[in-house]
């Protein structure tokens, strides 16, 4: 009997501060009109050093676990390329501070942007497999390009929990079809002990579209083998909704012309109508945070369920993850009955709603902290407060 497996719960975390997008703009002296229409942003997260990625992967891992029975749980993978130590893993920390059961596979996965996307399908293939457990996935990171770089409107802060499930109540995955592609490319990588990213830039735009036509095609020949879509046309509008990695929103944009590409071989005359649909109601959370590099996609998931989760049950949607270096999978799920009340309980609005605007000088101020400054926690959350014998401590509140 076929096993039906996906996300059954899920809870995010922000950083508690944000730049206005058109703000940064105007400090770097460029017409915000080229950050908010030519990338697609609104709003960059602001992480000050005690919202690290072990802080902000709790905090959101705390939220998705509400309701949820912590002895059915029995593997935690955190999917992050901005971990706190080169060998004690962030999902360690997040064990320890949530206090989950001992007999747990515990570890982090790493391939840029992919990490949180290799932990899931590790995850699904092991409920597959008969564990008759569910598991905790997290994504969370920290993007940081750098002050008055190229880069600096495209980063952002956040992490994404979930819990991973057979009989899932939010998305109920297509296990076993997806397409996969990888290259060797240095279109975006940190060298070991750099904050900040290296990136060519409109390369990594390239790559991502090469990644994305490859991957895409693996997922259609299988889609259409096991009769999940029909063949012919174009195919992916089947799918009544595209979750992309979002870097920056207009990424999404330019993946979802190209994904059509894949399909057409004429002129493209749908493609404007197309994206209003398919693709721009994923996008309104990723432009208020930013990149969250392994979350970003499934941020994009998360506000487009907060969004249409009622009207969508039933319906297939594509799912697209891109990891620099690089490697990318597209995959698909069907949004399940119980989306809709599953998705309210994490606050998405609320937890955006109470982050505080600053401006782009204690922006720069914060940057360039490296301890975390003497704060209070907002309630709920976990926050690194400094480290003591080489060990990194945290509180929450
Ligand atoms: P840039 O060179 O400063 O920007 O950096 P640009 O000159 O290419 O302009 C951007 C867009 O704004 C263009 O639109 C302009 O026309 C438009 P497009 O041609 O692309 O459609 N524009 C304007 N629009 C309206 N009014 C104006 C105006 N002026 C210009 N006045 C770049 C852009 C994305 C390269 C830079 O921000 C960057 O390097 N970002 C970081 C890299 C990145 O996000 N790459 C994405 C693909 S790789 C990926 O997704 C993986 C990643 O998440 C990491 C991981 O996997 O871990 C990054």
């Amino acid at each position: 009997m076929k096993i039906r497996i996906g996300i059954e719960a899920l809870g995010v975390a922000v950083p508690r501060r944000y730049v206005d997008i058109e703000d940064l703009a105007r400090a770097r002296g460029i017409d915000p009109a080229k950050y908010t229409q030519g990338l697609g942003a609104r709003e960059m997260a602001v992480a000050e050093p005690g919202e690290d990625t072990v802080a902000l992967a709790a905090t959101a891992a705390r939220r998705a676990l509400e309701g949820i029975d912590r002895d059915s749980l029995g593997m935690l993978v955190v999917g992050t390329e901005t971990g706190v130590d080169h060998s004690k893993a962030v999902a360690s920390f997040v064990h320890g501070l949530l206090d989950l059961p001992p007999t747990m596979r515990v570890y982090d996965a790493q391939h840029a942007c992919y990490g949180g996307t290799a932990g899931l399908m590790a995850a699904v293939e092991w409920i597959a497999a008969g564990s008759g457990k569910s598991a905790l996935v997290i994504c969370s990171d920290i993007a940081r390009y750098g002050v008055a770089t190229a880069g600096e409107p495209t980063q952002g802060a956040g992490a994404i929990a979930m819990v991973v499930s057979a009989n899932p109540s939010i998305l109920e995955l297509d296990v076993g079809i997806s397409g996969a592609y990888s290259a060797h490319v240095h279109d975006f990588w940190r060298p070991l002990g750099h904050r900040e990213a290296q990136v060519d830039g409109h390369y990594s735009v390239q790559c991502y579209l090469d990644a994305l036509a490859g991957a895409y095609r693996g997922w259609k020949e299988r889609a259409i083998a096991r009769e999940l879509v029909r063949g012919d046309g174009l195919v992916s509008e089947r799918l009544a909704r595209i979750c992309y990695h979002v870097p920056f929103c207009k990424m999404a944009r330019k993946a979802h012309v190209a994904l059509r590409r894949c399909d057409l071989d004429g002129d493209d005359t749908g493609a404007d109508a197309s994206f209003r649909e398919q693709v721009e109601p994923s996008l309104g959370l990723c432009a208020r945070v930013g990149n969250v590099y392994t979350g970003s996609l499934y941020f994009a998931l998360a506000g487009l369920l907060d969004d249409q989760a009622a009207s969508l049950v039933g319906q297939r949607i594509g799912l697209f993850s891109y990891g620099s270096g690089c490697t990318s999978e597209f995959f698909s799920g069907v949004v399940a009955p119980r989306a809709a009340e599953r998705i309210a309980a994490a606050r998405v609005g609320e937890i955006l709603a109470a982050r505080a605007r600053i401006s782009v000088d204690e922006y720069e101020r914060i940057m360039a902290l490296v301890a975390p400054f003497d704060d209070t926690s907002a309630p709920g959350t976990f926050r690194f407060t400094g480290v003591t014998e080489h060990r990194r401590q945290y509180t929450s509140a």
